[in-house]
């Protein structure tokens, strides 16, 4: 442990090579990279396993490295600190939060989870390891249509922390859950102006949106899904043009997998001609190699915390599993 937290300062010789010094590190240490969909086109170069949020969170469950590297936020990593508890984690920042966590505090959440007590709780993995351990089954956004509809009809359900992706269930499943009044800084600012707009001009291009959107913006979607599920989609599609209403940096991977195809990033409804998500890009090369080379900083957690939460993780997964997820 590096007590004076001097790596938080540490600069990097702009001399070195970081994809040869990652690399490198790497090896010698048997560390696994893991990133999502939103990090930087360089960071997913570098990476062993780009995916989703279920994706990320089996692969670090079944990660047999000694080091899990984790270019994500600071959920995902917690998760596979949860999921693989003996594994070192690292996260490149620890700063790297998630405004749809935030927006679900354990306490106020707890109180409102005591006010409904026969309802069954699922949450989106986007949350505190708090919020999972006072829920009944985590899902996420590849999984949770099958989760929600894996219960009798008739279960009440409290879904959190994402009111957006709950509403998204509601209408697809028929359900009527209670929603937490929680969503996410960057897909609840797309601008339906702009997205009107761009379809005009695009008139051939099919909208594909991820469920975190509000619903005025889903109605003009041809396919909804996780960011898995639209790279996908792009894939198997005959369509040669794509307007894009998730994160930017999945346009990276899509690109890379069509790159016959058009991929447009449907813009903000601010000023920004794209839709980053801040926390995801305060992960950088230099940062990596800085918690590559000094193991820091570290994710911990409490021991007791740690086994609550893993509850409706372990739920998760199983479900997903017999899904064929
Ligand atoms: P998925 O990884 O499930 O597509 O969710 C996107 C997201 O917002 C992650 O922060
Ligand atoms: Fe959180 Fe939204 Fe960023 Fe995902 S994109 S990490 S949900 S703020």
């Amino acid at each position: 442990m590096l007590l004076d937290k001097g790596y938080l300062d540490m600069k990097v010789d702009k001399s070195l090579d970081l994809f040869d010094e990652i690399k490198y590190l790497k090896k010698e240490k048997n560390t696994v990279i893991l990133a999502h969909y939103y990090q930087d086109a360089d960071i997913q170069d570098i990476a062993d396993y780009i995916g989703d949020s279920l994706g990320l969170a089996q692969e670090a469950q079944k990660s047999t490295a000694n080091i899990i590297l984790f270019a994500g936020v600071h959920f995902m990593a917690e998760t596979a600190k949860i999921l693989n508890p003996s594994k070192k984690v690292l996260i490149p920042d620890l700063k790297a939060g998630c405004s749809l966590a935030d927006s679900c505090p354990a306490d106020a959440f707890a109180a409102f989870k005591a006010e409904h007590p026969d309802h069954i709780v699922i949450t989106y993995i986007n949350c505190t390891a708090d919020i999972k351990a006072l829920s009944d089954i985590i899902c996420t956004s590849s999984n949770a249509v099958q989760i929600v509809e894996s219960l009798p009809k008739d279960q009440p359900i409290i879904f959190a922390p994402d009111k957006n992706l709950g509403a998204y269930i509601n209408k697809k499943t028929g359900r009527n859950m209670l929603l937490w009044n929680g969503s996410c800084m960057v897909h609840e600012i797309f601008s339906l102006q702009k997205l009107i707009k761009l379809k005009i001009q695009h008139p051939q291009a099919k909208v594909i949106a991820h469920p975190e959107c509000e619903a005025p913006i889903l109605e003009h979607a041809h396919f909804i899904g996780s960011t898995t599920a639209l790279l996908n989609y792009s894939k198997k599609s005959a369509d040669k043009e794509f307007i894009v209403l998730t994160e930017a940096g999945i346009l990276h991977q899509m690109q890379k997998s069509s790159p016959d195809k058009t991929f447009i990033p449907a813009p903000p409804d601010n000023s920004c001609a794209c839709n980053d998500c801040p926390y995801m890009k305060l992960n950088t090369l230099e940062k990596i190699y800085i918690a590559l080379k000094y193991e820091q900083p570290e994710l911990l957690m409490d021991e007791q915390l740690l086994n609550k939460a893993k509850t409706p993780i372990i739920k998760m997964l199983e479900l997903s599993a017999k899904f064929g997820l």
